[in-house]
């Protein structure tokens, strides 16, 4: 067991003091930038930047939630780094890392429409490699639904909304059939295309399908029993990091389809009794 400051190397690593204290931080690192984003955004608010195309776009409120949460994050654990979608990044020294997704749902955000939120992450390991790293404690908070979700490694998760708090536990579906799945797409029309294909095939086997525009959400609704599964090909460490976490602790199986971990390729969080099933609708490429 190493102190307070690391360093820290792997999850046997964080003792349960600093891992509830991390989840902690996050809680309130996440919920300040939720209030963040709507007591502050703009009348007009307008796109500021493109990234990978025309449609996936970065707002003024994206870059001051993502300055805000970088500055505090230096103030509090100033020996961690920062791994952030709108460019954050600062090498730490303790081995953990916050990763951070200033609004994750920008384009519901645009458009006022409410599925979006603020997702935090703490993880040890290496941030570089894709599947290097673990997240020890983390915090999704969606400030229109008035709901944050936070989970630590081993210590559960929970949702608080309107000062009650209530331990999630997914509950499973009867069968593949009889689940509401969630998905989403990405910004790159080819990508969409190959997505598209994907989803066709899956739609006349489940019981419907969702796309929430958040890929943070997706993960904590498959947590707290609004999804029975969710998958999405594609999606960054910072869209999944905090919500993958929080679904395995409410005790989802959380897989990158045909590896056990999450990767680019493909993230899949479903219930037991579906993943397995799921995983063989929407894996394309097996590694
Ligand atoms: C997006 C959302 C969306 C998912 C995309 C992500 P952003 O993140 O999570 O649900 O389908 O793949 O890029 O751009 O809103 O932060
Ligand atoms: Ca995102």
């Amino acid at each position: 067991m190493t102190s307070g400051e690391g360093p820290f190397t792997s999850l046997a690593d964080v003792d349960d003091e600093l891992r509830d204290q991390l989840r902690g931080i996050a809680r309130g690192l996440a919920m300040a930038a939720g209030e963040l984003i709507v007591t502050e955004r703009p009348d007009r608010l307008g796109v500021a930047a493109t990234k990978s195309s025309d449609t996936d776009v970065v707002t003024i409120m994206d870059q001051r939630s993502e300055a805000f949460l970088h500055d505090r994050i230096a103030e509090l654990r100033p020996n961690d780094g920062v791994l952030g979608e709108e460019g954050a990044a600062k090498e730490g020294t303790s081995g953990l890392t916050w990763i951070v997704d200033p609004i994750d749902g920008t384009v519901n955000y645009l458009y006022s429409h409410p599925f979006y939120a603020v997702s935090v992450a703490v993880v040890v390991g290496d941030v570089t490699t894709e599947d290097g790293w673990e997240t020890v404690a983390a915090a999704v908070s969606a400030p229109v639904l008035g709901e944050t979700y936070s989970a630590a490694v081993g210590a559960g998760a929970s949702v608080e909304s309107r000062d009650r708090v209530r331990e999630l536990q997914i509950v499973e579906p009867a069968s593949l059939d009889l689940a509401l799945i969630g998905t989403g797409f990405g910004y790159a029309s080819k990508k969409r295309a190959a997505q598209a294909e994907v989803v066709a095939s899956l739609l006349p086997k489940v019981r419907d399908i969702r796309r929430g525009g958040s890929a943070a959400l997706d993960l904590c609704f498959v947590a707290a029993g609004r999804l029975d599964g969710y998958y999405e090909s594609g999606i960054n460490p910072w869209d999944r990091a905090a919500g993958q976490l929080i679904a395995a602790e409410a005790g989802a199986i959380v897989s990158g389809g045909s590896t056990p971990k999450p990767n680019k390729e493909l993230t899949v969080a479903a219930a037991g009794n579906i993943h397995d099933a799921l995983c063989a609708c929407v894996v394309t490429k097996p590694r």
